[in-house]
């Protein structure tokens, strides 16, 4: 079957516009895959790690290890992050942590990490469909995606509900730290040369900053449900 008949919903926009838990909500609602490409990155950092830091620093040495990493997804209910199986092992909480976080941005900056990731990005394109959460998702790795939303929220309120949730989980945590690393993330995933985070000029771009997660569903399912009966 040709794969491209396969409709994609792309979710793109910075960290903690929500659009995680948006997209594996929406994925649950519609009854289709999900891809957290993040988790990808996170699973690429991670196994590179283990082999030795350097290895993260050796263009081609990353490439073919991106190419012979076995990731799985594991869906979780309620919008919960997916648990991510890497070479058969469950990584655990390891994926969520922000070492994990830095290690994905190391990679990810590495134009052919990007290109070895983007044959396993493609392969999640399966009936009935899928929504696919990242940075590039409409703009490099499904330009012709059915729709492409990208999320937005000022990084004031995204450093709110990043400090409210680390709380919930009993962490300890600072705002106006947290308010810098979210400034700090977004310039260095604006200047990445392989695939900057920037909306496809044909997506739809949607203000978080005053809507609850259950709004943001709605409208998405909205648009959508718009997109597939034309
Ligand atoms: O969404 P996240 O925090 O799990 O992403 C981890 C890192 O991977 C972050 O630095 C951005 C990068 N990333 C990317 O470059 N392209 C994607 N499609 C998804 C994530």
């Amino acid at each position: 079957m040709n794969s491209k008949i396969v409709p994609v919903l792309a979710i793109d926009g910075p960290s903690g516009s929500g659009k995680g838990t948006v997209g594996q909500l929406l994925a649950e609602r519609l009854g289709w895959h999900f891809l957290d490409s993040g988790a990808l990155y996170r699973a690429l950092g991670i196994a590179a790690s283990r082999v030795g830091e350097a290895l993260l620093h050796d263009a081609d040495a990353l490439a073919r290890l991106a190419v012979s990493l076995d990731i799985r997804f594991v869906p979780q209910p309620s919008g919960a992050p997916v648990r991510v199986i890497l070479n058969g092992t469950d990584v655990g909480d390891a994926i969520r942590t922000e070492d994990s976080g830095r290690l994905a941005s190391i990679v990810a900056a590495v134009p052919q990490a990007r290109a070895a990731l983007l044959q396993k990005q493609h392969a999640f394109r399966r009936m009935p469909g899928l929504v696919a959460d990242g940075r590039d998702m409409g703009t490099t790795v499904f330009p012709d995606a059915i729709l492409k939303i990208f999320v937005t929220a000022s990084a004031a309120v995204r450093a709110e509900r990043r400090y409210k949730q680390l709380k919930e989980k009993g962490f300890d945590a600072n705002l106006r730290r947290l308010l810098d690393e979210i400034r700090e993330r977004d310039a260095r995933d604006a200047a990445l040369t392989a695939s900057p985070l920037k909306p496809a000029a044909d997506a739809c771009i949607l203000d978080t900053s005053s809507l609850s997660i259950s709004d943001v569903v709605d409208r998405i399912h909205g648009l959508l449900q718009e997109r597939l009966a034309r």
